[in-house]
């Protein structure tokens, strides 16, 4: 199955592997242009045969950048750039979506940094400044807006990035939201933020649509995978398309991670909320991403650090399963 289409909201990938965003931290000029650095990592992960490439995440605001050096989506001026990449990466057969991203209270840039609430993320850390009411509409603003750039620079995806303790990922759990404004509280208003940045971003935005969450915070007061399993029936009667099923990084936690060890959760969730999910976390192996396929735990498997060691990791998945696959015509029989 690693090798067979899929298709979803009229977008089709060549395979089942998907290049999971990580940052790169190497927008040196603090601009959050797309370098060459970019136009040379991504494009190789495609000509590697790679389905699905997400870039990075994107920061909405400059202040929402984990560090200065993070890629950008913030203004009209990132948008060539961007254009760029996916001229790139479609160029060789790929298909190429984007996390568009907050760090909220866990950015490092230089000034104040924005939550839900003034509690900073550990006891190193800046405290952060709560949101005003009009900071919420001006933040759901910044991620419509990186949207309507994202369609404009030509992806085939967007992903909104809710996982990890970054800024929506603040609002969804009780540990770092304790608003009494309407956007904190229980379940249901803790969501709104994420809910109101879903409605936003399709007034802008009628493809594929992914969210990653942090379907565990590994805290006895955090939301648990029962809680994610509700709001993924959530996000999926807005329209969302897939859950990218990742967990903690909300509070300091100990994990102990091992292979395929967030995989029950994209499991848990596809099944609960009948939604498509992503697995990702340790996915190294061929027959590891091809079991998780067969028995349907999640329908796509998304690589982070084993796609940074090997570029053409599609094509040593398919040695291993015994599968012919193409490769560049360029390298005719050499693939
Ligand atoms: C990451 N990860 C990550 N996740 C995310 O949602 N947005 C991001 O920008 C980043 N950045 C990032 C950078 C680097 C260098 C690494 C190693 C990781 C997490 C990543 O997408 C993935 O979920 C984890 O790495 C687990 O998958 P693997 O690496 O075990 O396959």
């Amino acid at each position: 199955m690693l090798f067979t289409p899929f298709t979803i909201k009229g977008l089709t990938l060549k395979n089942r592997i998907v290049m999971s965003p990580m940052c790169m931290y190497s927008c040196m000029d603090e601009s959050g242009l797309v370098q060459d650095w970019h136009k040379i990592h991504y494009p190789a992960r495609a000509v590697g045969q790679v389905g699905l490439l997400i870039v990075e995440a994107s920061a909405v605001t400059p202040q929402g950048r984990i560090s200065v050096h993070d890629l950008g989506i913030w203004s009209d001026a990132h948008v060539e750039g961007h254009r760029e990449l996916v001229r790139l990466v479609h160029g060789q057969g790929s298909k190429i979506g984007i996390q568009i991203a907050h760090a909220g209270r866990k950015s490092e840039v230089p000034g104040a940094i924005v939550a839900p609430s003034a509690i900073p993320f550990d006891e190193k850390s800046r405290t952060p400044e709560a949101l005003s009411s009009e900071g919420v509409a001006e933040t759901i603003e910044a991620f419509v807006q990186a949207a309507r750039r994202a369609k404009e620079a030509g992806y085939d995806v967007i992903e909104i990035h809710g996982a990890h303790g970054y800024l929506i990922n603040e609002f969804l759990s009780p540990l770092s939201n304790r608003r009494e404004d309407g956007y904190g509280g229980d379940r249901d208003k803790r969501y709104r933020f994420l809910r109101e940045v879903i409605d936003g971003v399709k007034t802008v935005w009628d493809g594929p649509l992914f969210v990653r969450v942090s379907t565990n915070e590994y805290h006895p007061e955090g939301n648990t995978p029962d809680d994610y399993a509700y709001y993924a029936r959530l996000m999926k009667d807005q329209g969302v398309d897939l859950i990218d099923c990742s967990s903690g990084g909300t509070v300091p936690a100990a994990i102990k991670p091992f292979p395929g060890y967030q995989v029950p959760l994209a499991e848990k969730i596809r099944r609960e909320a009948g939604i498509a999910t992503g697995a990702v976390g340790l996915i190294t192996e061929a027959q590891q991403a091809e079991e998780i396929l067969q028995n349907e735990r999640a329908d796509l498997v998304f690589l982070g650090r084993e796609l940074l060691r090997d570029p053409y990791w599609p094509r040593t998945a398919a040695k291993a399963l015994r599968v012919e696959i193409e490769g560049p015509t360029q390298y005719g029989r050499g693939w």
